[in-house]
């Protein structure tokens, strides 16, 4: 840590707002008092800006309305006032085409909100999928004091006598209704199951994957982010967090005092543990970029063949985020991989990750295991099947692509089979029911213009449905291919995220029906067999497909956004240049 910083109350930056006995400052004060503020109240505390995700569309975050007055009183009893702020709610299941389209966006507005407005310090308050690296990669960004209060995730629910949990149960029952398993009554009763109270998926799905790895990276409390939405605790912890960013503000904790490569790479240990989403191989490198640091998809590989996944959650396991929380959450399961995580790295705290997590033990072995019996046992001809992430390269991914082995089926693994090709989602959807479709189970389904381009916004179409005939026949996975990402909810043998995407011509732009495809996991490839003039026949006829977006964000999102491999941030965002700080007139 760097030598201890004790701010001056002339040192605060609303002061600049605040202080000046001129007309602008005559200005800010009187707009206020406007407000019934009295004088007193604000003047010379820390001012803590609490940047609200909530809306009345992100049912994952619904609680955070009235979540935000605990953290106002943790605020107000710490000596500093709050001002809540309302933030891009980016509910996963409601906002088309989806939410990654959106991410930067919010992480635009996060860090102008920060920047723009008279405030020390900050509580950010998100949870669902994007809502965390997006916030976190605005706060990196504007680098003042930044706390992370997770939403947290919703209870259990019990169906038929078994738990089921968001997202992963969906998918199964979806399935069992296609080949007519569950009939209509069933399946209309269970739209009021599976999510049963405000809060994140209570799976290992993106939302908890990411609020974890902000965890562990030291942007939260030790121990918030498995802490149920509705539990009482949650409330304490959000009291904690406006608390701590009123202490932050003078200490000067900012993320560029504690945030280092090694918070990433703890970050990394933490995902694989949990067996966690996907969808962090892109949120990593742009919240990494935004802190100007390097983290390749390389970086994940390497940890994910040292660190097993010891956490029995979905979709990898059988447990739900509730369970994990009994058994300890985060800091419990970070003492049993210890060893894979540099525990001197810095935290909001003020004090190492090592001091955070220290004598936070497991009281249930079944969810968090210990890595010596991790949850994912590889058979001995496919030692990779129990990782949970690879990284492949190719000549159909020269920038790479992702897998999550631990949720597929580990003979498909290593595989050649025969391309089938989607040039669109909708055109896969159509085609999925077909009694007569040209397919079996070694057959490889291919959907392109799913990227970040092309997409546009790289949708979660990456988990391709299994056709109908296929399930009829009892076919519960297959090799399927996509440069989309697919949902942290779900499982099977899907390669995403491949780069470049087709849509700026990469080589998933030029494959077709028929080719052969073979995926060698041991040797981390990912190959067409197609001859040299084959490819450059193919490229010669290659034409972009036409975008319809002529104008607004999505076009500026379609010009600005990095392939998947470099995280998808808008170029012109990445990097740690400095900006200047708004001249006051
Ligand atoms: Fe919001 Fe899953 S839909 S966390
Ligand atoms: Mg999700």
């Amino acid at each position: 840590m760097n030598a201890p910083i004790r701010k001056t109350l002339a040192e605060l930056r609303s002061q600049r707002w605040l202080a000046s006995d001129d007309i602008r400052g005559f200005a800010h004060r009187q707009r206020l008092q406007q407000q019934g503020l009295a004088r007193e109240e604000f003047m010379g505390r820390p001012v803590i800006g609490i940047i609200n995700t909530w809306s009345e569309l992100s049912p994952c975050h619904a609680h955070l309305r009235e979540r935000a007055q605990a953290v106002k009183r943790g605020v107000l009893q710490a000596g500093g006032y709050p001002f809540e702020l309302p933030a891009l709610s980016l509910g996963e299941v409601m906002v088309k085409p989806t939410t990654m389209l959106y991410r930067n966006f919010l992480a635009m507005e996060a860090e102008e909100l920060l920047r723009s407005l008279p405030l020390d310090g900050a509580v950010l308050m998100g949870g669902c999928d994007k809502t965390t690296p997006g916030l976190v990669m605005g706060a990196l960004s504007m680098d003042i004091p930044a706390i992370f209060c997770p939403a947290g995730p919703m209870l259990n629910d019990r169906y038929k006598g078994a738990t089921v949990g968001a997202g992963t149960h969906t998918k199964k029952y979806w399935e069992q209704y296609t080949i007519g398993a569950i009939d209509q009554p069933e399946w209309i009763a269970l739209e009021g199951r599976m999510t049963r109270a405000p809060g994140t998926c209570n799976t290992m799905g993106t939302a908890s994957t990411m609020t974890s790895i902000v965890e562990a990276m030291g942007f939260t409390l030790p121990g918030a982010t498995s802490i149920p939405a509705m539990d009482a605790g949650h409330s304490r912890m959000a009291w904690a967090c406006g608390k701590r960013a009123v202490e932050m503000v003078w200490e000067d904790l900012k993320p560029s005092r504690f945030i280092t490569r090694a918070s990433f790479l703890n970050g990394i240990a933490a995902w694989m543990a949990l067996g966690g989403s996907t969808n962090a191989a892109v949120h990593l490198p742009a919240m990494a970029g935004r802190a100007g640091i390097e983290l390749r998809l390389e970086d994940f590989d390497a940890i994910a063949r040292r660190v097993p996944v010891i956490a029995n959650l979905f979709p990898s396991g059988n447990r739900l985020m509730e369970d994990y929380h009994y058994a300890g959450g985060l800091p419990a399961l970070l003492n049993r991989i210890a060893g894979e995580l540099d525990l001197t790295a810095q935290t909001i705290t003020g004090r190492s990750l090592g001091e955070n997590i220290a004598g936070h033990t497991c009281s249930d072995d079944d969810v968090i295991r210990d890595p010596a019996s991790p949850l994912v046992v590889a058979p001995p001809d496919c030692p990779e099947a129990s990782m949970a992430l690879a990284v492949v390269h190719g000549n159909l991914c020269p920038d790479g692509a992702v897998i999550k082995p631990s949720a597929a089926t580990p003979k498909l693994l290593r595989h050649t089979g025969r391309a089938l090709v989607f040039d669109s989602n909708a055109e896969m959807l159509a085609a999925v029911n077909d009694p007569n479709l040209d397919a079996d189970e070694n057959t490889v389904l291919v959907l392109r213009n799913g990227g970040p381009v092309g997409g546009p916004g790289m949708p979660e179409w990456g988990n391709l449905p299994i056709p109908k005939k296929l399930l009829k026949q009892g076919v519960r996975d297959m090799l399927r291919i996509s440069d989309a990402r697919m949902s942290g909810t779900h499982y099977g043998t899907c390669v995403l995220h491949v780069a470049p995407e087709s849509a700026v011509g990469g080589p998933l732009a030029l494959i077709r029906t028929g080719d052969l495809i073979t995926l060698d996991i041991g040797a981390r490839r990912l190959d067409v067999q197609l001859t040299e003039a084959e490819w450059a026949e193919r490229r010669a006829a290659w034409k972009p497909p036409q975008q319809p977006y002529a104008r607004g964000f999505t076009r500026l999102y379609q010009q600005q956004v990095t392939q998947a491999n470099e995280g998808c941030d808008f170029a012109l965002l990445s990097g740690n240049a400095p900006t200047p700080e708004p001249p006051i007139y």
